[in-house]
C-alpha cells in the first residue's frame, strides 16, 4: 500500500553553492550516506519528489544478515553466490555480507525499530525467511521495513548538522569537466543540472564529490512493484556521461503481486512464502514442488519463470498464494499492512488465497563501479539500485538489497574522505544551462504516448521469456522512440515527464543490448533461443559508452 511520504523542511539549500559532496537520490542508500557524512563536510542531498519517496519506502520483507549464533557469513555468501547463478564477484559478496551484522547495529542505533516478537534467536529479533536463504536472516520491521527505515533515517537528518536538502529537484545530466594530464584526458565531474520542479527553473549544483543514489529502472516496464520515481535516472545519466554500465539484461521479476486493477502491482511480500504461503494453481495445485526442491522459496527467478509458465500454459490470469492455514492473529501479525491493503481491496487473506502475478521489481545491473563504489568518471560515485557492484550477479537473493545500500554507503564514505582530503581539481564556475533556443512544448501527448508505449514494448517482448525476435522488435522500436524523445528534448523546455521518459528510452536500450549480447539463458535472463546455460559466458555484460575514457587506477 502506498505509505505517506515524509516531508521535513529543515536545512534547505541554495542550489547555487559549491559543496563538498552532492548525494543525488534520498532512498537507504543516499539517506545513510549523508547521514554518515561528518559535521564538516558541507553535504547537499538531492530528491527529485519528497525526501522518502523511492522504492526504500515500499520495502517489505526485510534486510538479511547474519545475526543469528546458528548462521554463518560463509551461508550467507554461498546462497547469494548460488541465487546469483554464477555471475556473482565473490570478493564483493564476502565485502558484503562480512559487513552486514555491523550496518544492522548501525540502524538499530540510529532508532530503526525491528520486530522482536518470537521465536527471535540469538540475535533478539524476529528474523524471517525468504527465498534462497538457507537461514533465517532477515531482520524486518513487520511487513513495513522501508517506512521503518527511511522515517527514521529521514528524522535523524534533521539533527545533522551539515546536510542540506533540495527536494523535488530532478537532476538532469551531470557535469563533466576535461584535463589533459600529459598526453592523456581525465574525465572528471563536478557537479549536475538541475530541475527546480517548483519554479520549473533550471539550477547548477557544483561539488568536489557527487554520488548517485538514484535507485532502479523498472518503471521501463508497464507491470512493476516499484513506485513512479523509479525510472533509471543515474544509469542513464552516468552512461551519458562516459560510464560504463553493466548486467543490464538482469531485471528481477518480483513473483508475487497482487492482481487487482487498483492495486498498481502491490507487492506481497516473499515473507509470506518464507512463513509458510504456498502458492496454487486455480484448481488448488500446489505446483512449486514441480519446478524446485525448495518449492515457494526456490530463487525468484526460478519461481517466477515458474509461474509465468503455469499461467501461459493454462491460459490463466494470475496464480494463487495461499496462507490461510496459519493462525490468523500471526497472519496479523507479522503481515500488517500487506493484510490491511488486501482487506481494502476485498481479498482476506486470513481465510482465502490471494491472486498474485509477477511484476518488473529490480534492477540488477546498473553503473559499474568498483570496490570503493566509483565509478569510470574521476569525482563520480553510484551507490544502491543503480549501481552495479558484482554483489548480485544473475538474480538478487531476496533482502540483500537494502543490505548492498547499506555496506556501499560506509564504503563510498570512506574513499569520499579520502578524496576529499587529497588535491582538490581545478572546480570553476559551471555553465549556465542554456535555453536560449528551445521553447515551451506544444505537443505533451508525445510524451504520454511514448511512456505507454515503450512500457508496453517492453514488457511483452523483453519481460520474463524474450527470444532473438522479440528482442530485435524491442530495439528497433527503442531507436525510433530515441530518436523522437532526443529532438523533442532539443527543442522543448525540460519538464519532469520529458526528463524520466528521455532516462527510461536509454536505460530500455541498454536492456535490450545487454540481453541481445547474452547467448545464453542465465539467471534472470531467460531467451528461448538459447535455452541452456553456457559456462563459457559467465561473465557480466558490459556496455561501454562512446565517451567512456578509462580512469589512472584501473578497476
Ligand atoms: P531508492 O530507495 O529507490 O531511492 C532513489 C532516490 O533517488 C529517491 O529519493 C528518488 O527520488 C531519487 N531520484 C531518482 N532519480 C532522481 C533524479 N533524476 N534527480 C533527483 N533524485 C532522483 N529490498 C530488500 O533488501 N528488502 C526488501 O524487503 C525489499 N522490499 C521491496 C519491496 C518493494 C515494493 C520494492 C519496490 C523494492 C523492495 N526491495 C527490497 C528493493 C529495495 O527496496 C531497493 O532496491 C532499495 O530500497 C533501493 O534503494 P536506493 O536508495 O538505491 O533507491
Ligand atoms: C519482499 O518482501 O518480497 C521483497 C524483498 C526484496 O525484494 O528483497
Amino acid at each position: 500500500m502506498a505509505t505517506p511520504t515524509q516531508t521535513i523542511n529543515a536545512k534547505p539549500c541554495s542550489a547555487d553553492e559549491t559543496f563538498d559532496v552532492l548525494i543525488i537520490g534520498s532512498g537507504a542508500a543516499g539517506l545513510s550516506l549523508a547521514l554518515r557524512m561528518p559535521p564538516d563536510v558541507r553535504t547537499a542531498l538531492v530528491s527529485k519528489r519528497e525526501l522518502s519517496e523511492g522504492n526504500t519506502l515500499y520495502a517489505q520483507g526485510g534486510i538479511s544478515a547474519v545475526l543469528d549464533a546458528g548462521d554463518s557469513i560463509d551461508s550467507h555468501v554461498q546462497d547469494t553466490l548460488d541465487a546469483g547463478a554464477g555471475l556473482c564477484d565473490e570478493e564483493v559478496v564476502r565485502l558484503v555480507v562480512e559487513h552486514g551484522p555491523g550496518n544492522i547495529h548501525w540502524l538499530f542505533d540510529e532508532g530503526v525499530e525491528f520486530t522482536r516478537s518470537p521465536p527471535t534467536g540469538s540475535s533478539g529479533y524476529h528474523l524471517t525467511r525468504e527465498g534462497g536463504h538457507s537461514h533465517r536472516r532477515v531482520v524486518h520491521a513487520a511487513d513495513a521495513t522501508g517506512q521503518a527505515m527511511a522515517s527514521t533515517l529521514v528524522g535523524q537528518l534533521e539533527q545533522h548538522p551539515n546536510v542540506c536538502l533540495l527536494e523535488h529537484h530532478i537532476a538532469i545530466d551531470l557535469v563533466i569537466g576535461e584535463q589533459r594530464d600529459g598526453r592523456r584526458l581525465r574525465r572528471h565531474c563536478r557537479g549536475a543540472y538541475l530541475l527546480d520542479l517548483h519554479t520549473e527553473q533550471v539550477v547548477s549544483a557544483a561539488a568536489r564529490c557527487i554520488v548517485l543514489a538514484t535507485g532502479g529502472a523498472s518503471k521501463v516496464y508497464l507491470y512493476t512493484s516499484n513506485p513512479d520515481v523509479a525510472t533509471g535516472d543515474g544509469i542513464a545519466m552516468a552512461w551519458r556521461a562516459g560510464c560504463r554500465v553493466a548486467n543490464m539484461e538482469f531485471i528481477q521479476f518480483h513473483p508475487t503481486c497482487l492482481y487487482h486493477p487498483a492495486a498498481k502491482s502491490f507487492l506481497i511480500s516473499e515473507a509470506v512464502r518464507g512463513e509458510g504461503g504456498r502458492l496454487l494453481l486455480p484448481d488448488g495445485e500446489r505446483f512449486m514442488t514441480r519446478f524446485d526442491e525448495r518449492a515457494e522459496l526456490a530463487a525468484r527467478d526460478i519461481v517466477a519463470r515458474a509461474i509465468d509458465h503455469e499461467m501461459k500454459r493454462l491460459g490463466v490470469d494470475c496464480v494463487y498464494l495461499d496462507i490461510s492455514h496459519k493462525s490468523a492473529s500471526e497472519i496479523e501479525r507479522l503481515f500488517p499492512t500487506i493484510h490491511k491493503r488486501c482487506l481494502e481491496l476485498g481479498f482476506d487473506m486470513r481465510r482465502e488465497p490471494l491472486p498474485v502475478v509477477p511484476a518488473a521489481h529490480y534492477t540488477c545491473g546498473g553503473i559499474k563501479t568498483d570496490r570503493h563504489a566509483r565509478t569510470d568518471v574521476d569525482g563520480l560515485y553510484a551507490i544502491g539500485e543503480t549501481a552495479y557492484t558484482g554483489l548480485h550477479g544473475a538474480n538478487r537473493m531476496a533482502s540483500n538489497s537494502l543490505l548492498e545500500c547499506l555496506v556501499f554507503s560506509e564504503v563510498a564514505r570512506a574513499d569520499i574522505l579520502r578524496e576529499l582530503a587529497g588535491d582538490p581539481r581545478p572546480q570553476g564556475a559551471i555553465a549556465a544551462w542554456d535555453e536560449s533556443r528551445v521553447t515551451d512544448s506544444d505537443e505533451e501527448v508525445v510524451v504520454s504516448h511514448n511512456w505507454e508505449e515503450l512500457r508496453r514494448f517492453m514488457w511483452d517482448y523483453v519481460g520474463i521469456v524474450r527470444s532473438n525476435k522479440r528482442l530485435e522488435r524491442a530495439l528497433r522500436r527503442v531507436r525510433l522512440l530515441r530518436h523522437e524523445i532526443n529532438e523533442y528534448y532539443g527543442n522543448f523546455r525540460v519538464t519532469n515527464d520529458l526528463l524520466e521518459l528521455r532516462n527510461l528510452v536509454d536505460v530500455a536500450e541498454l536492456i535490450i543490448e545487454s540481453a541481445q549480447r547474452r547467448r545464453e539463458s542465465r539467471g534472470l535472463h531467460y531467451n528461448l533461443d538459447f535455452p541452456d546455460k553456457d559456462d563459457n559466458q559467465a561473465l557480466p555484460t558490459v556496455l561501454i559508452p562512446d565517451s567512456y575514457v578509462p580512469r589512472r587506477s584501473e578497476f
